[in-house]
């Protein structure tokens, strides 16, 4: 039985809502399949056309596509522009200069809003101080900051004088924004003193501080701190300098640096299957152009709208949909320092009705953690709010169960409001398979149909298509604006790991693997296809931690696998081989903490294992390789059934079980 048959047999299919199709910017499955045919008809002419009505070009473009030197593709090449403008100055020339940029609520509630005129004046002082201090188009700039207008202020005036920015999520170790720096060659860091988040501190300065005496950061002269607690901090005065003090005396307008569309925007690392995470290049003008567009397709946004994007400046889709998407046309915006559970697990219902949200954006395991504690509190429960402005609820990140999309649309979007299922990467850029608030027919766990101009189609392992119906590999068929460029210093990296010859070396693979229904052609995500989890929406390669637990004195040898978890998705799961004997009782739990919080340490506290198993060995087969399969078996608490006869050293599936 197909997925949309067996859901209506259950009930489970939500057509779009009339009054919002009716108005809605995207209106309807006979203008979507238009835009599918424009694209189909003329794909270059569809993606030019897009990109004249969307983006201000200061020189516009001549030609569209080059594929001469494919997979590193070209798009709008002659064209010149700048994202800042784009996202700031033009609103400002509109007569949009007194609107509401940024409603910024604090950790502790405090709420400040910021227009358009007052960000761009901002982002402008910040702009001249970095030329004051030689950073030029070209330079790379890490920024280690919290949620808050000064990050995305940050992020502008690194556009605004076409220095590519390196964004490192706050909750990334000194020893990770130390390798990212020294990878990225970065010449300045901004960052903070302190980040608030539940009411707590984190010293963020003081890790950068580590990150920068770790070694392979003598380029960075300048580092840049926001004053957000006014807590204590080492001072290096030859290096280090205030933000508000730097800006102080600059002026209020900067000429902004034109680039030629491909310039690198900025890059931001992801986990790879293998090796160190890797520097995803994004150009400016095709990746500003599908933030924007997106914008108005899948979140059908009106001037009237008040958008919360609840991720982190730190992630893709905080780039996408805070920092540049949202700002580039316009929008107004809700930034959230804090934690939803924070002062209590009402706070997010509490800001969309205090702030009168119409689109809400956030990650399936905020929903299910949020299920869980409403479940047991009603006073924290979205029914005791007034959640009346809601339009538009999103989720994005990881695959959303059924039971979780079926309680946030139910008491969420008071079952009125369409849910968004929207499957991207960071090397997307955008949103690529989602379905169109007033064109598609909702089916829970379903991410549904591939935007305009996106060729989203399933593969078997050989690169040819299978037919709906059967599990294969979800691959790309055709480059697209927004796609990844390269990887950092790495175009083999690129080239081999997105564009595999296996599969014929022109499909670009997501790394996914999805199904598409018999009848409606609709996609489900089945999950990763290789060694990258996914924790709470946040990726993490096996091998990162893996090569973290060996770094440490007491292990000779680790495997990491996932096992899946009802609120997070998945948790990391270690298998360890210690130097010394094998741990127990105690001992064990005791090495087994040390071992986490040296994960942290190495990584980031959204790496550490929930679990460590110790064991004399790992499973191996005799030419010694590991048997992760078996692994995640014994992870999951699953009998063996696979075939264990190629298994080296068969006894040790007893220790790790
Ligand atoms: C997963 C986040 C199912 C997927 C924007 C992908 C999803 C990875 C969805 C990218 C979704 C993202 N349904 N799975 N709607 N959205 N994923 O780079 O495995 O942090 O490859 O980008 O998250 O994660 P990334």
């Amino acid at each position: 039985m197909s997925l949309i048959e067996s859901t209506v047999h259950d009930g489970l299919v939500f057509p779009p809502p009339a009054d919002l199709a009716a108005r809605a910017e995207v209106s309807g499955m006979d203008a979507y399949q238009a835009l599918i045919a424009e694209a189909a008809r003329d794909y270059e002419g569809f993606w030019a056309r897009l990109a004249r009505e969307t983006v201000t070009w200061r020189k516009p473009f001549s030609t569209t596509l080059d594929e001469t030197n494919a997979p590193f593709y070209k798009w709008f090449e002659d064209g010149e522009l700048n994202a800042s403008y784009n996202c700031l100055d033009r609103h400002v020339e509109a007569g949009n200069g007194e609107r509401i940029a940024v409603i910024f609520e604090a950790d502790d509630g405090t709420v400040t809003h910021v227009t358009y005129r007052d960000l761009l004046q901002r982002v402008c002082r910040l702009a001249n101080a970095l030329r004051r201090r030689g950073l030029k188009k070209g330079d790379r700039v890490v920024i280690y900051m919290p949620m808050s207008i000064e990050g995305i202020v940050a992020m502008q005036a690194c556009a605004r004088i076409g220095a590519t920015h390196s964004v490192v999520f706050g909750g990334f170790s000194s020893k990770s924004l130390n390798e990212r720096m020294v990878d990225v060659g970065a010449t300045a860091l901004i960052t903070c003193d302190e980040q608030m988040r539940g009411g707590k501190a984190l010293p963020l300065k003081s890790i950068a501080d580590e990150a920068l005496a770790a070694g392979g950061c003598a380029a960075v002269s300048s580092v840049i701190v926001y004053r957000r607690t006014g807590g204590e901090v080492q001072w290096n005065p030859k290096r280090d300098m205030w933000l508000h003090e730097i800006t102080e005396c600059e002026a209020d307008i900067c000429e902004p640096e034109w680039v030629g569309a491909e310039h690198p925007l900025f890059i931001l690392y992801t986990s790879g299957s293998t090796g160190t995470p890797k520097g995803v290049q994004h150009s400016t003008g095709g990746f500003l152009l599908w933030a924007a567009q997106t914008m108005k397709w899948t979140f059908d946004w009106k001037p009237s709208d008040v958008f919360w994007c609840t991720a982190d400046i730190g992630w893709i889709t905080g780039h996408s949909y805070i920092a540049y998407g949202p700002t580039a046309i316009g929008a107004t915006q809700v930034v959230f320092e804090g934690v939803p559970t924070y002062p209590n697990a009402g706070r997010f219902w509490n800001m969309i009705a205090r702030h009168k949200v119409t689109t809400f954006y956030t990650a399936p395991t905020a929903i299910r953690s949020l299920i869980k504690v409403s479940d047991a509190d009603p006073s924290v429960h979205p029914k005791s709010f007034d959640l009346s402005t809601l339009r538009i609820i999103g989720t994005v990140g990881e695959p959303i169960n059924p039971a979780a999309w079926m309680w946030y649309h139910e008491h969420v979007g008071g079952g009125r409001c369409p849910v968004i299922d929207t499957w991207w990467q960071t090397e997307t850029g955008g949103h690529m398979i989602t379905p169109l608030p007033g064109v598609t027919s909702l089916v829970p766990g379903s991410c549904t149909l591939p935007l305009p101009g996106i060729l989203a189609v399933v593969v078997d392992e050989t690169g040819h298509d299978v037919p709906n119906g059967q599990g294969g590999i979800l691959v790309i068929k055709r480059p697209w604006p927004s796609m990844i460029r390269t990887v950092w210093g790495d175009p083999a990296r690129f080239k081999k790991g997105y564009f595999p010859d296996d599969l014929g070396g022109k499909l670009y693979l997501a790394g996914d693997g999805a199904i598409r229904d018999k009848e409606t052609g609709y996609f489900t995500i089945t999950g990763r296809i290789d060694d990258v989890l996914n924790v709470s929406g946040h990726r993490l390669g096996t091998m990162e931690i893996e090569s973290a637990l060996v770094a440490n004195a007491m292990v000779a040898e680790a495997a990491v696998v996932g096992r899946s978890d009802e609120t997070t998705g998945e948790v990391v799961v270690a298998f360890v081989v210690l130097k010394g004997p094998r741990p127990e009782g105690a001992a064990a739990e005791k090495i087994a903490n040390e071992l986490r919080a040296w994960v942290g340490k190495e990584i980031g506290p959204i790496a550490k294992p929930k679990e460590i198993r110790f064991g004399e060995n790992l499973p191996k087969t005799r030419s010694g390789k590991i048997m992760r399969r078996l692994l995640r078996s014994l992870a999951a608490g699953e009998e063996i059934t696979q075939d264990v006869s190629t298994l080296e050293n068969p006894a040790i599936l007893g220790q790790l079980r």
